[in-house]
């Protein structure tokens, strides 16, 4: 067999240790599948002192002179973040290394543009490990669905805010311990924000949106809300009328031509197929014109499930190496029509706290009535201090109507506090 293909490495955190595990514990299968060994070369990290799991000579602070290192076929990038990543993926390619990354806001932010720049020099750029951990997401969209028109997606896609949603569901954990409990296992990007303000499923719905519409969903173009504002009580109440509360990414295609991508937590019916999805476990759901609903799903971060998907992605990279075909990487044009939030139209869930007194629930009732928004289910309890709570469930109504009606509703002297609003997917 001829010499190994020799991977550079930038980062060996959570998935770049994952990634090398697998590789020493499946090497004999690995190395069969791709035809020729792996020999991780070299690893750029930024902490010398750290312990690590190999011989302190593989490890280097200058991670520029692996990227330009003449020796290094593939280049496997699992820092995160734009600075340094992105110049580095840049050099890399400007250096005809095919590269593997896991880095989610770079390809959402640079994908159209690095990808072409892969594409012109016949090389690779992989990222099956950016969106849904362990999943295999990317792949399919690009190939085996690339016939279908596709109507819906949506997705679970950030394991640390389902791990916190769950905890909070299941054992009324508190979402500060939960979220300490998903950083202890790895879960949590760098700035953990990322994940329970949905910036790390906005970035991860935009690649989704841009592969299967074939043009950039420009990331600022996605409406996101995260699940700092959910709390045990939302859960209870939900629960109370069959349905789980998750932060969901989702794709409507509107038209031929647009698409509206938002982010936001949503009452999920109990027995759609998203509900069960719990923990860090992710799930894409999919409706294409042909196919129907498709539902992918599995650990959505972690150093195994996430160095599972990097391997998959450098042994699609080495059979091409030693099969002598060309990269395989599917470049996407920019600007996708992004329609705004506003025409959408869902289901809402409304949590009050009012005065308890006569009128308050005529004088709400008056608002919903002006912006023609109907009420499908209601509970009302008194609370301590001549207060009481009012829960609504609406009919459908466009987001711009029900903003309008929650604005009046919020100024009303009866309301003291809009407690909880939360979009709710419709029972089939
Ligand atoms: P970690 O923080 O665990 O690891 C980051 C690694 O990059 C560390 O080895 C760190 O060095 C190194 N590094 C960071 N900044 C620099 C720098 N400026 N110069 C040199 N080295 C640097 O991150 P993860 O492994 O969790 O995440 C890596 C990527 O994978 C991110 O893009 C993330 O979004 C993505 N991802 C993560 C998943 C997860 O479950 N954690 C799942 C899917 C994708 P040192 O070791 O010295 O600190
Ligand atoms: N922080 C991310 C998550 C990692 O929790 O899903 C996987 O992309």
């Amino acid at each position: 067999m001829s010499q190994d293909i020799r991977i550079g490495m930038l980062g060996f955190g959570t998935v770049g240790t994952g990634t090398y595990r697998m590789l020493v514990d499946n090497r004999e299968a690995i190395t069969k599948k791709i035809g020729r060994g792996i020999d991780i070369a070299k690893i750029g990290i930024r902490d010398p002192k750290k312990e690590r799991a190999l011989d302190q000579s593989h490890f280097t602070t200058d991670l520029e002179s692996i990227v330009t290192d003449p020796s290094i076929d593939v280049v496997v990038e699992l820092i995160g973040g734009i600075d340094p990543a992105a110049d580095l993926v840049e050099k890399a390619l400007l250096n005809g290394k095919h590269v593997v990354t896991a880095n989610k806001e770079l390809i959402a932010k640079h994908g159209s543009r690095l990808v072409h720049l892969a594409k012109s020099k016949n090389l690779d750029l992989h990222y099956e490990a950016a969106v849904g951990g362990g999943i295999p997401l990317i792949q399919p969209l690009k190939h085996q669905l690339a016939g279908n028109d596709v109507i819906r997606m949506m997705g679970i896609l950030n394991g640390t805010s389902n791990y916190i949603l769950t905890k909070m569901e299941q054992e009324q954990a508190d979402f500060a311990d939960a979220l300490k409990e998903a950083q202890a296992a790895g879960y949590a990007e760098a700035d953990p924000t990322n994940d329970v303000d949905g910036i790390d499923t906005s970035y991860k719905i935009s690649i989704l949106a841009s592969i299967a519409f074939g043009k950039q969903v420009p990331v600022e173009n996605v409406f996101r809300e995260g699940i700092r504002n959910i709390g045990i009580t939302d859960i209870e109440y939900a629960r109370s009328w069959g349905y789980k509360i998750k932060l969901v990414g989702v794709v409507d295609a509107i038209g031929k031509d647009a698409v509206c991508v938002r982010v936001h937590p949503s009452m999920i019916p109990g027995d759609h197929p998203l509900a069960s999805v719990n923990g860090v476990y992710n799930a894409l759901w999919l409706h294409g014109d042909f196919v129907g609903d498709v539902m992918f799903s599995g650990r959505g971060a972690g150093s195994d499930p996430t160095g599972s998907a990097v391997m998959g992605d450098l042994i699609d990279v080495g059979r091409n190496i030693v099969g002598g075909g060309s990269g395989s990487a599917i470049p996407y044009e920019a600007g996708m029509k992004v329609v705004p939030i506003d025409d959408v139209h869902s289901s809402f869930y409304l949590r009050l706290r009012v005065k308890d007194r006569p009128k308050t629930l005529g004088q709400i009732s008056m608002v919903f009535g002006e912006y023609a928004i109907s009420i499908a289910e209601m509970q009302m309890k008194t609370l301590p201090d001549n207060l009481g709570e009012i829960v609504f469930l609406t009919h459908r109504a466009s987001e711009r109507s029900f903003a309008q009606a929650l604005r009046e509703v919020e100024n009303l002297e009866a309301v003291d506090q809009v407690a909880g609003v939360i979009r709710v997917e419709d029972k089939q």
